[in-house]
């Protein structure tokens, strides 16, 4: 049986070994359904529990950049990570379309601007106050410039809060190194399922790494298999 989710998790999760080199750690956390749901009405809040927002919050003390798709930012009305009273971290927006409207609740607030990447070419002179731009040297976002411009700038473990589209392609490119699944327990259906989109196949190879449990939620990481495990 898996083990309670117990008072100590932020510091057993504090002390886990997330060493790299040369680009960021790259920690993922998606709340979903046994089937596999990630939504419901449209945002992720409908799946979620207590200790689902625990673990939340303990997962953004962790990062120093919270990472997301645009669609995520717009549905999720996203705040500054340090307004939420979670953490440090910067947030980080990954966007092709600029479409960011100007009532974002994370336009204003504590902390430095939030990082919107962009391909090459896009017509950044629409993007409201409140962000810094950054436009990368291809005209495709590939996940490995958006994580190599955040080491660049110092961030070591990068926090991805999906959506699935672009968990996917950072799944899909080798590069999550941890994917932290909350199972709510509820068939949901529906269109929105899929924690990782509706690319690939990716065929990504992960090994459990713990399986806590909280009443009938249950808390798996998994992280990727390397090379040399
Ligand atoms: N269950 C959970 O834990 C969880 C977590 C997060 C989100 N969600 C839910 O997931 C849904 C949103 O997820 P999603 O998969 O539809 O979208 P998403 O991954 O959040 O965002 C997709 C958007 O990100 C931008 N983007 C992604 N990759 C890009 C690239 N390579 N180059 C340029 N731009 C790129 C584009 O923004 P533009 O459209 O601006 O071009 C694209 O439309 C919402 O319903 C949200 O509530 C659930």
């Amino acid at each position: 049986m898996p083990a309670p989710l117990a008072a100590p998790l932020a510091t057993t999760l504090r002390d886990d070994d997330r060493s790299q080199t040369a680009r960021p750690w790259v920690l993922a956390n998606m709340v979903g359904s046994v089937d596999g749901a990630y939504a419901r009405g449209g945002r992720s809040g409908g799946l979620s529990s207590e200790a689902d927002r625990e673990l939340f919050h303990i997962l953004r003390s962790l990062a120093d950049v919270v990472l997301v798709g645009a669609a995520t930012a717009r549905a999720e009305r996203y705040r500054r990570p340090v307004d939420a009273g979670d953490s440090k971290a910067r947030l980080a927006v990954v966007s092709k379309s600029l479409n960011i409207p100007s009532d974002q609740p994370f336009l204003s607030g504590s902390g430095p601007d939030p990082l919107v990447y962009f391909p090459q070419g896009a017509d950044a002179s629409s993007l409201p106050s409140g962000v810094e731009p950054c436009e990368l040297d291809s005209e495709v976002v590939r996940p490995s410039d958006v994580l190599a411009d955040l080491y660049r700038r110092g961030a070591r473990t990068v926090l991805c809060e999906g959506g699935p589209n672009l968990l996917g392609q950072i799944a899909g490119a080798g590069l999550l190194d941890e994917l932290f699944w909350t199972i709510a327990p509820v068939l949901e259906g529906g269109s929105l399922v899929g924690l990782v989109g509706t690319g690939g196949p990716y065929g990504t190879e992960l090994r459990l790494h713990r399986l806590l449990r909280d009443g009938e939620v249950l808390f798996a990481t998994y992280r990727a298999v390397r090379a040399d495990d």
